[in-house]
């Protein structure tokens, strides 16, 4: 099966007053690598790399990616929007649109009850900045996440079991900048303009980075 890396935002309402609520828009480079065995059996594991640009509006519910995939080898172009608002995600790749119900809307802080679990620096002297891990749960999932003293992002680690599916997945974020890439991010893909999507329930990609 075909699992596409996407990504994932704050798993909480942006309204909750979490340690720390990222810029209310931003864009950059999302990285991830994840590996996953059903039933303990590597035979039945994936490994996806992928790497995206991210553009993320709290005010407007949105988070558009593109970028590549690639699982067990095979490699993929990938849009996807999201529009929680209209509840509706659209997932192209290859050039072949799908339509969905996204997951709940994470939101764009770090959840209320989550824990510091780490303080330490990047870089060097003058230039250092100053970061702080939080821990908290996704799903049943146990997440790491590392932001800057001002909520930028910088890595997330995940990893829990599903249904018998164990699953980790590292993410890092690179070149964050405040606003948007651009003022058709969010437009709809043209793939997606005929409708020919069909709604479905499920969710056919991996989890997405607690951010976007
Ligand atoms: C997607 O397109 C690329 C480039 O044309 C191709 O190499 C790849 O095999 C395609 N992936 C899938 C899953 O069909
Ligand atoms: C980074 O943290 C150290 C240790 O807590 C502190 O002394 C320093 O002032 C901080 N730097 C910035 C830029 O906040
Ligand atoms: C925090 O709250 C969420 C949702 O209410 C819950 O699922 C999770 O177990 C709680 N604890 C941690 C450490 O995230
Ligand atoms: C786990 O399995 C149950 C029962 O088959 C199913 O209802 C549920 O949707 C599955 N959960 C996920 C996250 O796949």
């Amino acid at each position: 099966m075909l699992r596409l890396a996407v990504l994932a935002c704050f798993a909480v309402l942006a309204s909750a007053a979490g340690p720390c609520c990222t810029p209310k828009q931003w864009h950059g480079t999302e990285s991830m690598v994840i590996g996953s065995m059903a039933n303990g059996k590597a035979a039945q594991g994936y490994l996806t790399k992928a790497s995206y640009m991210v553009n993320f509006d709290a005010d407007s519910r949105r988070v558009a990616l593109i970028g590549t995939s690639e699982t067990n080898g095979y490699a993929s172009n990938v849009k996807v929007l999201i529009d929680y608002n209209r509840n509706v995600q659209y997932t192209v790749s290859n050039g072949t649109c799908t339509k969905q119900i996204p997951n709940a809307d994470p939101g764009s802080c770090v959840p209320a009850n989550a824990t510091v679990s780490g303080h330490g620096f990047l870089g060097v002297g003058s230039s250092a900045v100053n970061v702080t891990q939080y821990s908290f749960m996704i799903d049943r999932s146990t997440a790491y996440l590392t932001v800057t003293d001002n909520c930028i992002p910088v890595a997330e680690t995940y990893y829990g079991v599903t249904n018998g599916t164990y699953a980790f997945t590292t993410i890092a974020f690179t070149g964050i900048k405040g606003g948007l890439s651009g003022n058709t991010v969010f437009n709809l893909p043209t793939e997606c303009a005929l409708g020919t999507g069909t709604i479905n329930g499920g969710f056919a990609v991996g989890r997405r980075s607690y951010f976007a």
